[in-house]
């Protein structure tokens, strides 16, 4: 059976969405799975605190079960139930940063079942900033476990029709939104560590992320900016630390290949459409090669341009839907700008390394 689809504006204010979110916390408090939307990406929800509900995800996902949930809450007290140990910095970055787009990682309480944190003795939660997101959870009254709603290892979902294509008659109801705001993933920080330390880059950086712990002290400053560089030493060359960085990434059906200091986007492109078959015919058609590039850069691409946008935020919020758009277009080659400039433009280049990567 198909599910159930609903519309709910980042408001959700009207009788009939706030009817639609009621049902949908009705679905997810019994065991069911609810596409909905988040300020960063779309979510695919479950109870956090029921393993078969968990399970629910990563069937629907095709997820690895190995790669732990990220537990979504609507109120400060659903913190104290499912994690350990939260201590000053927490609570200051949860002044700072919450509702948003930050992911903190603690150790678990056992009331959270090992099927949401995928075996691990911690648990990542997040309280969303989208009003929707929190009449939702309100609504269901649990935690929600939700990852970010694709089939795992395509690109992330920030458009709702996309949805459609990927979650009908695999999960029980699709709760349609505007686009995401941000458009990639919250920051994941891991709290477990002797400092907080960013797992998966996003809008919150960790320089944002030490400027509210040393509250103004430019000697903790210090001491955290050093510990960090240790740390950094430490990790480099071992497993990766965030279980889903492993794993292949946001990938379209297209290749993608980055620009890189030898070699700029147009000459990448223009490599790209000199490529010659055995047969001595042209690789890649006109419109099967498309550059994503800033708006003050279209012109050097000719036909070949697909401006995400003026600056890293619009980027950042058109990424994701690009790529899909590269696949509806039936683009064979995508070649990408290197994005820089700032922390969000960074997030943006590590969503891209693995989008472009067979891994
Ligand atoms: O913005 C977001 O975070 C979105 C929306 C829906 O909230 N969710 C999201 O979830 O991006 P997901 O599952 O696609 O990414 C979660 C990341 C994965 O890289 C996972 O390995 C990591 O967080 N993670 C979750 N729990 C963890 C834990 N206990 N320890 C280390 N990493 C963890
Ligand atoms: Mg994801």
């Amino acid at each position: 059976m198909g599910a159930k689809i609903a519309r709910v504006s980042q408001g959700g204010s009207s009788e009939s969405e706030l009817k639609n979110l009621r049902e949908a916390g009705r679905i997810l408090k019994n065991g069911g799975t609810v596409v909905f939307p988040t300020e960063t990406v779309y979510g695919l929800g479950a109870n956090a605190l029921s393993p078969d509900a968990a399970k629910k995800i990563y069937e629907a996902k095709g997820r690895p079960s190995d790669n732990p949930l990220i537990v979504h809450i609507s109120r400060l007290d659903m913190l104290y139930e499912i994690a350990e140990d939260v201590g000053s910095d927490a609570l200051m970055l949860v002044d700072a940063f919450w509702p948003g787009p930050l992911t903190m990682i603690f150790k678990k309480k056992d009331i959270v079942p090992l099927a949401t944190t995928g075996g691990l003795d911690t648990v990542a939660v997040r309280m969303p900033s989208h009003k929707g997101a929190l009449k939702l959870i309100e609504a269901a009254g649990v935690p929600i476990a939700a990852p970010s709603a694709n089939i795992s290892g395509r690109p992330s979902i920030t458009k709702g029709r996309y949805l459609l294509d990927e979650f009908e008659g695999k999960v029980d109801m699709i709760i349609l939104g505007e686009d995401s705001e941000i458009g990639i993933e919250s920051t994941v920080v891991d709290m477990t560590e002797e400092i907080p330390l960013v797992l998966r880059p996003g809008k919150i950086s960790q320089s944002d992320i030490f400027q509210v712990i040393s509250t103004g002290d430019s000697q903790k400053l210090k001491f955290l900016e050093k510990k960090l560089e240790d740390i950094s030493g430490r990790h480099c060359g071992k497993p990766a630390r965030s279980p889903g960085m492993k794993y292949r990434h946001y990938s379209p059906k297209a290749k993608v290949i980055l620009e890189g200091p030898q070699k700029s986007a147009e000459q990448v492109l223009n490599e790209a459409m000199s490529m010659v078959t055995e047969d001595g015919k042209l690789l890649y058609e006109e419109p099967e090669v498309m550059v994503l590039c800033l708006k003050k850069n279209e012109e050097l691409y000719g036909d070949h341009a697909y401006v995400l946008g003026e600056d890293s935020e619009e980027v950042a919020r058109n990424l994701f839907t690009s790529l899909r758009m590269m696949d509806d277009m039936g683009v064979k080659l995508i070649i990408s700008e290197f994005f820089s400039g700032d922390e969000l433009a960074c997030a943006v280049m590590n969503r891209l390394v693995k989008a472009s990567s067979n891994i």
